[in-house]
């Protein structure tokens, strides 16, 4: 069925500690459809073009080290207000603040390797898919 789409990362922390197909089976489990998805490790330019928002962010230069640091899997999901029930299954930025039964409370480390991007509008989310996916790579 179709619905609204969102963005997300499985970021590096959670994809070196081979959590990536249980967060893919969580994320599907809550009805989310993949609209598009791929393995691949950003460059510092992609990160800091990704993130630029947080450009004066005083975490700014430990979020680009951090998301550069190994592999991330990026993908599209859609499901009926997407962009709002994502943010619920994958739980506060923070790990210690993230309700019990998210995703983040499950695999996040910290604040800064928090396991999973999620976009948070639906302006962002056509955004961010397209800074990784064309057209063509959607479904
Ligand atoms: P994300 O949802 O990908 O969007 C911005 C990211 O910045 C956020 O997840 C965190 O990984 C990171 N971040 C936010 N606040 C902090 C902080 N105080 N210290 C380090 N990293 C942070």
């Amino acid at each position: 069925m179709a619905g609204t789409k969102t963005f997300t990362m499985i970021k590096p922390d959670a994809t070196g500690a081979g959590h990536t197909g249980k967060i893919i089976d969580r994320i599907i489990g809550a009805g989310f459809s993949l609209k598009a998805m791929k393995l691949t490790q950003l460059t510092r330019e992609d990160a800091e073009s990704f993130y630029a928002v947080h450009r004066e962010r005083p975490f700014f230069g430990e979020l680009v080290e951090y998301m550069t640091s190994g592999p991330i899997v990026a993908a599209i999901l859609e499901k009926d207000n997407a962009v709002e029930d994502f943010r619920t299954l994958i739980g506060a930025t923070n790990p210690a603040e993230a309700a019990e039964g998210t995703i983040r409370k499950e695999f996040a480390e910290s604040i800064a390797a928090n396991a999973v991007h999620g976009s948070d509008s639906d302006e962002n989310a056509a955004i961010e898919g397209a800074f990784f996916f064309s057209t063509r790579e959607t479904v």
